[in-house]
């Protein structure tokens, strides 16, 4: 069957909006225009907490995606409620923020609010948060699992 390439909304969400999901965005964004050359994507990532608002990703995070030049170009925003409605999947790192986004989601919303490790074929569920390491490992490791659940989940739209 052919893949079913018709524009969606995805949001990324985790707790900082600095590490994981700034990360998510940019593979994401880069298989599905660069590998995949889809057109029509709407791709955005979000936080869970305030404490970040307005800031660039950790520099970690930074460094990573250079290395793979994947380009990244976010400012940190939280979570809100038009999100539900403006977005046809929301991903979530780890099963805190998928509580988290629950929590603040509106009684009736159409949005699917899922793992994103949901897609991993290696099934990994979790996208650890790095944001404590002493060292980059962790993002590494973010910027590889956020690559394979980018395209399982591309692979799973047939
Ligand atoms: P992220 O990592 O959720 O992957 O962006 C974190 C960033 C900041 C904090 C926690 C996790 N923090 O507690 O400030």
């Amino acid at each position: 069957m052919a893949q079913d390439t018709k524009g969606k909304r995805v949001l990324f969400i985790c707790l900082g909006n600095i590490c994981r999901s700034p990360i998510a965005e940019a593979v994401f964004q880069w298989v599905v225009e660069e590998e995949r050359g889809l057109e029509g994507w709407e791709i955005d990532s979000a936080a869970i907490g305030s404490w970040h608002v307005g800031l660039g990703p950790d520099r970690r995070a930074v460094q990573t995606m250079k290395k793979h030049n994947i380009p990244m170009n976010h400012k940190a925003r939280q979570l809100k409620r038009a999100d539900f409605g403006n977005y046809d999947y929301i991903f979530g790192m780890d099963h805190e923020n998928i509580e988290d986004i629950e929590t603040k989601a509106p009684p009736a919303h159409e949005a699917i609010i899922e793992l994103f490790g949901k897609y991993d074929p290696q099934k990994e569920l979790i996208i650890r948060d790095p944001y404590y390491d002493d060292d980059d490992a962790g993002f590494e490791k973010c910027y590889q699992q956020c690559l394979r659940c980018s395209r399982g989940f591309l692979d799973s739209l047939k």
